[in-house]
């Protein structure tokens, strides 16, 4: 597995794959790598010859009172387990190799509307941080496939809206989250949660399989469902920031009409906040 951290490497090892011909698969992450991660890989390397990763801990998408600081950054364990898992090259670049004229003076790309509510809306500018190095990113590596977690929902739909908007020819492909066996999506930022905490965490995805399974007893969405499922949150000791009955296609609030839903909620436990959703069709 090659390491480079300089984009003429990169560039490189790209040039490299293309001359043999192999299709690029790409997995952007921040480090930090568990079996989600390593579920991604193993999805780019079922769609492509060449696997190349990326670990970069993105500045521009935290904000300033946010973990960039503390985000845990170890890579010498993820190296490990990124050759373990087959990946061919691996791109860990500076900030200043991402950001050459500064992170101020950077070009964003930003999807309107879609990046301003649900997470957005808590955290004002992570998804234009997300697109502007993603986008980044896409331009550097030329991948055919980029692989993304389920987990970060809003995430992967505004990656694929982008990816059409800019006429990328780049396919989405979109991975399970993979959970703890009390049912936990894993999470860099579960190493953050105290033992206390981390016992009180499988109750974020516990309610959104409730709110998931009377929708699909119901066959409709309960009235109050959202306040319902806020209430049960904090009864339990979550902070819940919200939770929200959408519609998987735009992730534009559910109506009564729609039949494909998600239901996405984050909530704080302690200094660390969790995100989880789960999808549910109403047929008929
Ligand atoms: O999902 C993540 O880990 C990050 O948001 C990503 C896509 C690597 C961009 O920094």
């Amino acid at each position: 597995m090659n390491i480079v951290s300089s984009i003429s490497d990169l560039r490189s090892e790209v040039a490299r794959a293309r001359g043999a011909g192999r299709r690029i698969a790409f997995a952007p992450t921040m480090g930090n790598l568990h079996a989600g991660h390593l579920r991604l890989i193993e999805v780019a390397r079922q769609r492509a010859e060449c696997v190349i990763a990326s670990i970069y801990v993105n500045p521009l998408q935290f904000g300033p009172t946010e973990d960039f600081s503390a985000y845990p950054r170890t890579p010498e364990q993820d190296l490990q387990a990124l050759a373990g898992a087959g990946t061919d090259a691996v791109f860990m670049p500076t900030t200043d190799e991402i950001y050459p004229r500064g992170m101020a003076a950077q070009t964003c790309v930003e999807v309107p509307g879609l990046s301003n509510v649900l997470c957005g809306a808590f955290r004002p500018g992570h998804f234009r941080g997300v697109t502007t190095v993603v986008n980044r990113l896409f331009n550097l590596v030329q991948p055919d496939v980029a692989v993304f977690g389920k987990k970060d929902y809003q995430q992967l739909l505004l990656i694929r809206l982008m990816v059409a908007d800019l006429g990328l020819p780049i396919e989405i492909v979109g991975v399970d989250t993979v959970r703890e066996p009390d049912g936990l999506a894993m999470s860099s930022r579960n190493n953050y949660l105290r033992p206390e905490e981390r016992t009180l965490a499988p109750r974020l995805y516990a309610v959104l399989c409730d709110l998931r399974d009377e929708i699909r007893r119901l066959r409709r969405i309960p009235d109050k469902a959202e306040a319902t499922g806020m209430e049960r949150l904090q009864r339990m000791g979550l902070r819940a920031e919200h939770v929200s009955i959408v519609r998987q296609q735009d992730l534009a609030p559910a109506t009564p009409q729609d039949r494909q839903l998600a239901v996405l909620a984050a909530a704080w436990l302690g200094r660390t906040r969790l995100i989880d959703n789960v999808e549910v069709a109403i047929d008929g």
